[in-house]
């Protein structure tokens, strides 16, 4: 009789990991509060009035808080020409009491996303979107790590699920996260990584291969059981919006792996919501600290 063997899966919980860094942080916070030395500053632009980018501001808003960093939060109305943008964005490049800033994404399709991010200055990029923090991966010290895939690399670490040697196959080649996941997993982590991405054929052959299975293209259920080897960790980076009347909200957020028929395969795995998505605001915090720091020891 062929016997289909079911593992016991450990639920990655970044809620609760993301809850421990802040207090960590709010810590450091306190000991430089007492010691009279300047509180971490994050700036936050937001362009336009787009609901979920509202929704992840306001999260940062009070992730600041509750932490104790100084912030500022910085509107425009979606007509901003990007000129007008990169003008601000140069202002708060030079306000000394600003540690680090982001400007949330998406921005309206008029405003060049890379001509923007590349005008923050490097040590203030607290997302680690700028080609400089994507090459300071591969250095020995690097700057501002890419918050998302930080994020990834902390829960790994904070389950002590260990990566070196390991064969890790990360679904998404996206210059936010798939690629400089991949380099940090290797850099890092010592894995052997394998990146697929939209012109990979055959994804299952690859994805089947994988003792850790990175995915981070946005469509749901798109990572179905017979992809996954049994035993694989699985990590979902997909938090799609998916509307429906039945929703509190409206709406829902859907994980690239339909997680119900993975999870019982998986020795651990990330939900969503809960898994790495708080785990980015964490590694913001982590960023503005660390940018802090660096400026004013
Ligand atoms: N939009 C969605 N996620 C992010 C993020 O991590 N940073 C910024 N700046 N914009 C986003």
């Amino acid at each position: 009789m062929l016997m289909t063997e079911t593992q016991t899966h450990t639920l990655i919980d970044g809620r609760k990991i993301s809850i421990d860094i802040k207090k960590e942080i709010a810590e450091k916070v306190a000991l430089r509060k007492q010691a009279d030395k300047k509180l971490p500053h994050l700036a936050i632009i937001l362009v336009g009035d787009d609901g979920a980018s509202q929704t992840y501001v306001d999260f940062k808003v009070k992730a600041c808080k509750e932490v104790g960093f100084h912030y500022t939060m910085m509107r425009f109305a979606d007509t901003i020409s990007e000129d007008k943008l990169m003008k601000h964005i140069d202002q708060v490049n030079r306000d000394e009491d600003v540690d680090g800033f982001i400007v949330q994404l998406p921005l309206p399709e008029h405003i060049s996303v890379e001509k923007i991010t590349e005008k923050i200055r490097p040590d203030k990029d607290v997302d680690g979107f700028t080609n400089r923090n994507f090459g300071s991966i591969v250095s020995k010290n690097p700057l501002l790590l890419p918050a998302t895939p930080f994020g990834v690399m902390e829960l790994l670490k904070r389950y002590q699920i260990p990566t070196e040697g390991k064969n890790c196959v990360v679904v998404g080649a996206s210059r936010l996260v798939g690629a400089p996941l991949s380099m940090m997993l290797v850099e890092e982590g010592r894995a052997t990584v394998t990146i697929c991405h939209k012109y990979t054929k055959d994804l299952a052959t690859f994805t089947r291969q994988a003792d850790i299975l990175v995915v981070a293209v946005g469509k749901p259920g798109i990572i179905t059981a017979d992809m996954v080897k049994e035993g694989a960790v699985v990590i979902d980076v997909g938090t799609t919006r998916v509307e429906g009347a039945q929703y509190k909200n409206g709406y829902t957020l859907k994980g690239d792996v339909d997680f119900k028929e993975v999870a019982p395969k998986t020795s651990f795995i990330t939900p969503v919501p809960g898994g790495v998505g708080p785990m980015t605001i964490a590694s913001l915090l982590l960023n503005t600290l660390r940018a802090a720091e660096l400026r004013n020891p």
